[in-house]
């Protein structure tokens, strides 16, 4: 029997340096897209698929991300004379409804080191990675990091999400190589960070979601450092493949990469059409930006 995925990490320790100036005082990962920061995008996607405790990789932006799950109770008291309920439910189920716990990452040494400081917090439990670059709308369905863990609980290896990536942005990922075993899972051969341009071995890419089984640790612990002289997670999930074993799997869901400035607006857009009191008004606004006639009128 596998033990059910009640744990998740969430690295945010980045220095943002692709959306300076925002990132220069406020972690990227509080970057909103519409009116919620991304990282509370990703801790609901952990929480609804069964997350009970969200352990935060901070580097120096600690301060920020904390307050957003905590209770603001100056915020809350005017909340509360003006009488909009509404919205103080909305912030108090912010902080209630998960336990956060925030580890600092002391130094900037990569991914794979990021995952490794949550060790400690996390034990001899299988436990969700979620990187807040990538977004995965699963438009009320199964969550993304959902169907990972429903793929550990049935096989009690480890579970990577993956998307075939155009042609030639191979290089930008972690890329899997293995066999499709049975419909949109494909058991892990090998796996290779950011490929050079042309040596890729399929255009299976890795986005931001993984669940891995406790026997991963050891292998973090003795990674080298790697692509770019940084621990990569993607060398120790080599190890976890070639052993105890890993599937890569095709969630359902529309991803949106907000750690690339096109991605992030388009992920704007994408969240603000989805929204019934905006979707009108955004509809209209893309048709007047882009000089179409207004088919309505
Ligand atoms: C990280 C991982 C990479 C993965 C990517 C998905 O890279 O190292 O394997 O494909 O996330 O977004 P990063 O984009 O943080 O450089």
């Amino acid at each position: 029997m596998t033990k059910r995925v009640t744990k998740a990490i969430i690295p945010a320790a980045g220095l943002g340096t692709r959306f300076l100036p925002a990132t220069k005082a406020v972690p990227k990962e509080m970057l909103p897209i519409v009116d919620v920061p991304t990282i509370q995008l990703v801790v609901e996607e952990a929480v609804r698929a069964g997350a009970r405790q969200v352990v935060v990789i901070n580097g120096r932006h600690k301060q920020e991300i904390e307050n957003h799950f905590d209770y603001a109770v100056e915020l809350e008291q005017n909340l509360r004379e003006k009488g909009k309920e509404a919205t103080l439910r909305e912030m108090e189920a912010i902080t209630e409804s998960v336990s956060l716990i925030s580890v600092r990452q002391k130094r900037p040494l990569g991914l794979g080191h990021a995952v490794l400081c949550g060790r400690d917090v996390v034990g001899e439990e299988p436990f969700a990675v979620l990187l807040g670059d990538d977004l995965i709308d699963d438009g009320g369905g199964e969550p993304g990091i959902g169907q990972l863990a429903r793929v550990y609980e049935e096989t009690g290896a480890g579970a990577v999400a993956v998307m075939e990536v155009p042609p030639g942005s191979e290089h930008m990922y972690g890329i899997v190589d293995g066999e499709e075993v049975q419909d949109g899972r494909i058991r892990i051969r090998d796996m290779v960070e950011k490929p050079s341009p042309g040596t890729a071995p399929t255009r299976l890419a890795v986005i931001g979601r993984y669940v891995l089984p406790p026997e991963i640790w050891p292998m973090l612990e003795s990674t080298e450092p790697g692509h770019g002289g940084e621990i990569q997670l993607t060398d120790a999930l080599r190890e976890l493949a070639a052993g105890p074993g890993l599937y890569g799997v095709r969630v359902d869901g529309e991803r949106h990469d907000a750690g690339d400035k096109l991605g992030f607006l388009r992920a704007n857009i994408a969240y603000a059409l989805k929204r019934p009191e905006l979707r009108d008004g955004v509809l209209a606004m893309l048709r007047e930006m882009s000089g179409s006639p207004d088919s309505s009128g």
